[in-house]
């Protein structure tokens, strides 16, 4: 596995390998199970897999977590090395932003996609994607590009990016992964789940996929049925039995349904809407933002 931390290095690569159809995986690294099925995904699509990992300073708010982000290279290319990846594109914050993030060109999503959810949340943060995604699709030159389902707007918003401008990379989803044992069974897999070592905060970080799956069977009982009144008592059904000391470490930042289709938010659940969440888990002085999301089906 070649690792690609020139932009001299990333040119000649992309050159040499022109004839190929290449697949790129961009991650931000401290990779886990749910990156290592989208590298296992991509080589069923392509000759050669490129791994990105790059903490991307711009899509994180003043306040966010960029200082903290896990940040574990070593493990991370033994992992894209077990997974049989070609290459591993590591660039620098040189490489990316050379006239520093004030000077640089954006790319500026529809507002219509980033009103709300993450958009909402996160001022900004799709514009930080949306720049640094099509500048790797740019250094890379990918016929083929890997995102996980856990960001579902995010992948939105990067397929309506590549229609858009015309960009001649194909998307693909892949569903998203989740813990399949231990205390965070059933928790969609993410880098910031490094961060839940508290017994308590492990707990509430499955109310997240508890709740989404309370107002999924509740669908399924009832047919199509209100957004708020479902999320209301899914939420008293799910926090019920709930210790408060755990549900006190759980504070919501949204829950919204939207059209699959078109991302639309809708007040009427049922089969083609996707439910989004985001949570904060943790004592206030120390959160851990995690976002879930659940198509009906
Ligand atoms: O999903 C992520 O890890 C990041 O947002 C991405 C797509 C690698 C861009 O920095």
């Amino acid at each position: 596995m070649q690792r690609l931390e020139t932009l001299e290095a990333t040119q000649a690569f992309v050159a040499a390998n022109r004839t190929h159809t290449v697949a790129l995986v961009p991650t931000m690294g401290a990779l886990h199970e749910g990156h290592r099925a989208l590298i296992r995904h991509a080589k069923t699509l392509a000759d050669i897999v490129v791994v990105s990992i790059y903490v991307n300073p711009l899509q994180f708010g003043p306040n966010e977590d960029l200082a903290t982000y896990p940040r574990t290279l070593e493990d991370d290319a033994a992992a894209c090395q077990a997974e049989d990846a070609d290459a591993l594109f590591l660039p620098t914050d040189a490489m990316m932003y050379p006239n520093g993030q004030l000077e640089q060109t954006l790319v500026a999503p529809p507002i219509s996609l980033t009103n709300m959810a993450c958009g909402a949340s996160r001022p900004g943060h799709f514009v930080g994607v949306c720049t640094v995604v099509l500048k790797l699709f740019n250094l890379i030159q990918p016929t083929i590009a890997v995102f996980g389902e856990k960001d579902a707007q995010q992948l939105t918003i990067l397929k309506r990016m590549v229609a858009d401008l015309n960009v001649p990379v194909q998307l693909i989803g892949h569903p998203i992964v989740r813990e399949d044992q231990g205390p965070l069974k059933g928790l969609a897999l993410s880098s910031r789940n490094k961060h839940l070592v508290d017994t308590l905060d492990q707990q509430a970080a499955l109310l997240l996929n508890e709740w989404l799956i309370a107002i999924e069977t509740l669908v399924k009982q009832s047919g199509p049925i209100s957004s708020y009144t479902s999320f209301g008592t899914a939420r008293q059904q799910v926090f019920a039995n709930i210790d408060p000391t755990v549900a006190e470490r759980f504070k919501l930042d949204y829950l919204l349904a939207v059209d699959d289709a078109t991302f639309q938010p809708v007040d009427t659940l049922k089969p083609g809407v996707r439910l989004l969440m985001a949570a904060h888990i943790g004592s206030s002085e120390n959160t851990v933002r995690l976002i879930d999301n659940r198509l009906l089906s």
